[in-house]
């Protein structure tokens, strides 16, 4: 059996706090770990460069990001755990798969959308201040992902659309030059616990209510002490409901001990004596990570040739599926004729018209991808003749066919219209060809 590819990028701007650890290191390592899944795990510096225009930071993040999940127990012999910027395919991915993808599409991405409206609310410019870099990122992103032909892509919600407009390029590209890529899909852990920060509003770098994973110890007490909490007194019982400080606990803590902490908060435990208890927990669980985590950050020598020998080994994939890509679109040698022949030879990577006669006596077409999947099917006509008109029509005009020949097509569920006249178009290309 084939084994189930899992990728994911981090995008180096920032420092791991908690909230990143519980939602996002920790399950990775563990799943890395699964027999039968091949793991990549990568960091995303071309797509801080969207966000960030601080070269210290990128590299300290690149650094630190490195570093912690390291010290969290991936194994990179066992995964392939790289960065972006060292696999130049990427950014060669980047533009092929930007030839294939509607601008249409980036134009209804939300970080897009959000910058416009942003924009537009405060009476400027649509695009003012908006990079051609933001405007592309999904085309990077699904770059990532199509490169190692990837099934599952952790991430968060606000991630999902770019997998869908990743699985749309790469539908694009496979349908105008045959079957290349994988299509991925998003993969949401339910189970993974969202971590309130200190205010309890989500854990997040832009709210500033983060902890950092690998404060130092004193620091991590000091954070710890400052978690939001209500006013209720020592010897009050309290509410594990909305309680930040239950929650974060929760996180770390086996079902005994969160059982614990809950008998606790109804015998009135101070708020004090809770947040230590919270501390002590954590600290159970970072200090031996801390301890490797430091010993990294002093050798950066040591980091970057593991990222080294990381892009190695990703590239001995990468580097052979961009020389097919290549040869796919175009992109070849002159002296080399028989990959034109034998891509059009190739009639299987072509949508097909199929006639038949049905068992109520009249003839009908389809048309079917080169999956198999009808696109396109004709109602019934009572010669062969005029079946075989109404192909030579769509063959000869293409989508522009499609409005006089409506009345007799039927609709086939889940096609669209674009999958349609694209199919059509992909047709009528390769009859001029
Ligand atoms: N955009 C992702 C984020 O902000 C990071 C990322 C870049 C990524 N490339 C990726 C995630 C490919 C998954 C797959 O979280």
């Amino acid at each position: 059996m084939k084994s189930l590819r899992v990728l994911t990028g981090i995008t180096t701007t920032g420092t791991p706090h908690l909230g990143n650890y519980v939602g996002a290191i920790r399950p990775a390592v563990a799943a890395s770990l699964n027999a039968g899944t091949e793991s990549f795990y990568f960091l995303a510096d071309y797509h801080a460069l969207i966000k960030c225009e601080d070269p210290l930071r990128i590299q300290r993040s690149t650094l630190e990001i490195a570093a912690s999940w390291l010290a969290a127990g991936l194994n990179p012999e066992k995964v392939f755990f790289y960065r972006q910027s060292d696999i130049p395919e990427i950014p060669e991915l980047t533009w092929l798969l930007t030839c294939v993808t509607g601008k249409g599409l980036l134009n209804r991405a939300h970080a897009y959308k959000a910058a416009v409206d942003k924009n537009t609310a405060a009476g400027s410019d649509p695009d003012s201040d908006v990079t051609a870099g933001l405007f592309m990122y999904p085309v990077l992103m699904a770059a990532d992902i199509l490169m190692f032909k990837s099934h599952k892509i952790p991430v968060g919600r606000d991630q999902i659309q770019h997998i869908e407009m990743a699985r749309d390029m790469a539908s694009s590209f496979n349908h105008l030059y045959g079957e290349h890529f994988v299509l991925p899909e998003a993969a949401i852990e339910e189970s993974v616990a969202t971590l309130p920060g200190l205010d309890g509003r989500k854990m997040s770098k832009s709210y500033d209510n983060a902890i950092p994973l690998f404060a130092p110890r004193e620091q991590l007490r000091k954070l710890i002490m400052g978690i939001v909490t209500d006013s209720r007194a020592p010897g009050e019982p309290k509410e594990t409901e909305g309680s930040a400080l239950f929650q974060i606990y929760q996180a770390f803590a086996s079902a005994e001990e969160t059982a614990a902490l809950r008998s606790a908060y109804a015998a009135g435990i101070a708020w004090g004596d809770a947040k230590q208890m919270l501390f002590e927990r954590i600290e159970r669980e970072v200090a031996p990570m801390r301890e490797r985590y430091e010993a990294l950050i002093a050798h950066p020598d040591r980091i970057e040739a593991t990222l080294i020998a990381g892009a190695e080994k990703a590239r001995q994939l990468s580097a052979p599926f961009i020389r097919e890509l290549r040869q796919a679109v175009g992109l070849r040698a002159l002296n080399q004729q028989a990959g034109v022949r034998a891509a059009r030879a190739d009639k299987t990577a072509l949508p097909a018209f199929k006639q038949y006669r049905e068992k109520d006596g009249q003839f009908y077409f389809k048309l079917v991808d080169p999956k198999g999947t009808v696109l396109l099917q004709s109602t019934g006509y009572a010669s062969p003749r005029d079946a075989g008109q109404a192909i030579a029509r769509l063959q000869g005009e293409g989508p522009a066919a499609l409005t006089a020949l409506a009345p007799n097509l039927a609709p086939v569920q889940g096609v669209t219209s674009a999958d349609i006249e694209q199919a059509l178009q992909v047709l009528l290309d390769a009859a001029d060809a």
